[in-house]
């Protein structure tokens, strides 16, 4: 499977499943428009990545709707259009207690996976339908699916999953007459090893095996390939 015909931009790219999905998705041949809080970390990232692959730095806080129109116009800088938009940045929040938090930790904790992920999709719209197979990813969570109460994030963690899960739901119908496949993924929490370890290949993926990153990826490059009549609308994950 390759990407070779694909522009892809992703947040919150600096570490984790964002960096993840940069190297995977740059080493099938996907030019990626990656952006991290502080640009330092995109560069750094962009650094590990460029001898494998076609791959731009940005910065962008998901908080801060400057940051994030900057962004878009600065990828606009670089091309015309962008075919597959990952909406994977989002703060977590841990604490089961509503007390737990400070005030200054669920404004930024709904702000960046809530309010970040609308503006960025509004922002990259006018790219995605320059694109003649336009996707958009979000990284929801089991915990923005109704009645989901495994985790021990925040209340304010779970609010702006389900946040992210109304705004895929109703963009999904509202931008299928413009070939806009909008797709979300739902998994519990998953293992995210290292693609540049040895732990990448050989991490355990049986069925008694937490998710892990590699099938993530997996699904995402599956629906992203599939032919535009295949409109794949969300992933979910049953929990070992
Ligand atoms: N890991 C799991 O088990 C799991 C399970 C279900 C869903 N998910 C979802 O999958 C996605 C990726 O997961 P992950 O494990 O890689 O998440 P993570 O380890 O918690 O990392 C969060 C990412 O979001 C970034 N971020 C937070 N606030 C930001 C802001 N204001 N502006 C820009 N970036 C910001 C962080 O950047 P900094 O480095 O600057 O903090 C970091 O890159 C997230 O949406 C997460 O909610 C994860």
């Amino acid at each position: 499977m390759r990407l070779d015909h694909h522009r892809v931009v992703i947040t919150a790219a600096g570490r984790d499943f964002g960096r993840t999905l940069a190297l995977r998705l740059a080493e099938l041949g996907a030019e990626v428009f990656l952006s991290a809080r502080t640009l330092a970390a995109a560069e750094r990232v962009r650094d590990e990545i460029s001898d494998r692959g076609r791959v731009h730095a940005f910065a962008c806080d998901l908080t801060d709707a400057a940051s994030i129109r900057d962004f878009a116009s600065r990828v606009a800088s670089h091309t015309d259009r962008v075919d597959v938009l990952i909406n994977n940045g989002a703060r977590y929040l841990e604490g089961p207690a509503l007390q737990s938090a400070s005030d200054a930790d669920v404004v930024d904790t709904v702000a960046s996976g809530a309010t970040g992920t609308i503006l960025v999709t509004k922002s990259f719209l006018p790219l995605l339908l320059n694109s003649e197979k336009p996707d958009v990813i979000t990284m929801v969570s089991a915990c923005g699916t109704a009645g989901h109460q495994r985790s021990d994030a925040h209340d304010a963690f779970y609010a702006a999953k389900s946040a992210q899960a109304g705004f895929t739901e109703i963009l999904s119908r509202r931008l299928r007459p413009q070939g806009v496949r909008v797709i979300s993924l739902y998994p519990p929490d998953f293992d995210n090893a290292d693609p540049l370890a040895e732990e990448w290949e050989t991490a355990p993926r049986g069925a008694k095996d937490a998710l892990t990153a590699q099938s993530l990826v997996e699904c995402i490059l599956f629906a992203v390939t599939q032919p535009r009549d295949c409109f794949i609308k969300s992933f979910h994950f049953e929990q070992v």
